[in-house]
């Protein structure tokens, strides 16, 4: 191959390389539709009906986050997370469930996220848990408002 060739060769690459970022940061730039913006950016993408409250589901969501998110919710530690107690009264069900189920792309992605990111010394992490999970977590909320009464 000539110079020429190599040259005319790298311009391609280039080309093309540029042509692959700006696709990909326009789709991370498309905007939030009305229904993320109030509930959150994840795979929850429909209203989720509660029903009658249900205690079985709320303990396996105790269950739940004394293994996934004590660790850093726990009493006293607004430092680390913000407290989650009445959460449901600041956020809604849906809301809730992505942040569970998506916390990389909430706080990339979401304006209520991407502005209160500062002041914590860690970030939310995904844990791998199901639709099912979060919604157990929610009803767990739902049912204890106050959570760690007694603290
Ligand atoms: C490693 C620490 C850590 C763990 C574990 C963790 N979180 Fe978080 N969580 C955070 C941080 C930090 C934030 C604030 C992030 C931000 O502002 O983007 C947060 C934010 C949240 C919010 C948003 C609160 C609000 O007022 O908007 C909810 C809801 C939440 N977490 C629920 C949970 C649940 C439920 C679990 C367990 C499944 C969990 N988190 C596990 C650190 C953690």
């Amino acid at each position: 191959m000539n110079v020429q060739n190599h040259v005319y060769s790298l311009f391609l690459f280039l080309l093309l390389s540029l042509l692959l970022a700006s696709c990909s940061s326009e789709s991370q730039r498309r905007e939030l539709t009305p229904f993320e913006q109030e509930h959150g950016v994840g795979p929850v993408t429909e209203t989720v009906q509660l029903g009658e409250p249900d205690p079985l589901l709320a303990e396996r969501g105790a269950q739940l986050f004394s293994t996934y998110c004590m660790m850093c919710h726990g009493p006293g530690m607004s430092r680390i997370a913000p407290e989650l107690d009445h959460l449901l009264g600041r956020r809604s069900a849906e809301y809730t469930m992505n942040m569970i189920l998506n916390p990389v792309g909430m706080s990339r992605r979401h304006p209520s996220r991407t502005q209160n990111q500062q002041g914590y010394f860690t970030s939310m992490p995904y844990q791998q848990l199901k639709v099912e999970d979060a919604r157990a977590l929610v009803e767990y909320f739902r049912m204890n408002p106050v959570l760690f009464a007694g603290d």
